[in-house]
């Protein structure tokens, strides 16, 4: 039982057509309710932390929960960065016992962004850390709605190959539909598979990543909304196209949005229910079993991860 790189995760999945869940941890209970559904399922892990994380929580304290979590449950955990945004910040990680680190060049021109990649993964590989990198921009609700939309933020298939090949990173995040948060879709849901498969083919043995992949579970949002929430309108991507995006070389599945939901739908009912209590215990032990319960569902029935450790 040990911190972990995800390359024999990756290799494994790239086999089998399935997926590596990446969830993002902020605090003990978030840790702890992941943790437990992966020990259950007996599935690969990534724990992932972005700078927001970091700076919310303190590094160390998310580092050593995370060490906590592998010494209590005996599961083997990818500790990863989410978007880091430069050299430093991936550095530092690096240097803080990280064995997967994000560089988010997704911004910048591709030339740029291949040259900040390229310092990274020379640098983290040199001390046996993977590296995933990112190529096109995530959509926003109101983006990518016609086809020269999307040509201008969807990642191109032939730039993918030139990147990865340019760069030696070792996974790279794909822009297919997919976005960050609660609101993904205003009408249909709609992903751009025909990209997806011709990225796979030219690239069949890279990982592919897919961020902004919360299904925005409908549960929860009810839940939220029944008990004080105000969060209309929401909607994710649907389970059917997780299942389908790993059949074509997606490895990697993150996922922050539907922890939170979870999280905080268990804790608006418990508030409402009990008004007189004061005791944080009392709602972070329900939010926490109710994260490890959506977790373990995502790994089953909607990764194909279970026990595939
Ligand atoms: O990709 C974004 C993740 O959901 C992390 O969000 O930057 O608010 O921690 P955050
Ligand atoms: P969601 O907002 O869909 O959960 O995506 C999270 C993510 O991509 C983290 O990098
Ligand atoms: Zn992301």
């Amino acid at each position: 039982m040990a911190l972990v790189t995800s390359s024999e995760m990756f290799a494994k999945a790239l086999k089998s057509d399935y997926a590596v869940g990446a969830f993002n941890v902020n605090n003990m209970e978030i840790i702890q309710g992941i943790v437990e559904a992966a020990q259950q399922e007996n599935a690969p892990l990534i724990l992932q932390v972005s700078a927001g994380a970091r700076k919310y929580a303190k590094p160390a304290y998310l580092t050593k929960l995370v060490e906590a979590a592998i010494l209590d449950t005996g599961v083997d955990i990818c500790l990863h960065l989410d978007h880091g945004e430069d050299f430093d910040i991936c550095k530092k990680c690096v240097d803080d016992g990280f064995t997967s680190v994000m560089i988010d060049g997704s911004k910048h021109p591709f030339e740029e962004n291949i040259r900040i990649t390229k310092e990274v993964v020379e640098y983290a590989h040199a001390h046996g850390v993977v590296v995933e990198a990112e190529l096109g921009k995530l959509a926003g609700v109101e983006d990518a709605v016609n086809v020269s939309a999307r040509d201008a933020t969807f990642t191109v298939p032939e730039e993918a190959a030139e990147f990865v090949q340019k760069t030696g990173v070792d996974s790279l995040a794909v822009a297919i539909g997919t976005s960050h948060g609660a609101y993904k879709f205003k009408g249909d849901p709609y992903l751009d598979f025909d990209r997806l498969r011709e990225i796979n083919k030219l690239i069949p043995d890279t990982p592919l990543v897919l961020h902004g992949a919360s299904t925005v579970l409908p549960e929860f949002v009810a839940k939220c909304n029944e008990y004080g929430g105000d969060i209309p309108g929401a909607q994710g991507v649907p389970e059917e196209m997780i299942r389908e995006a790993a059949k074509y070389g997606v490895c990697k599945v993150n996922i922050d949005t539907d922890l939170r939901l979870a999280m905080t739908a268990e804790i608006r009912k418990y508030m409402v229910e009990h008004p007189a209590d004061f005791d944080p215990r009392k709602y972070l032990g329900p939010a926490r079993d109710a994260i490890k319960g959506m977790v373990a569902h995502k790994i089953k029935n909607v990764l194909g991860a279970s026990n595939k450790r």
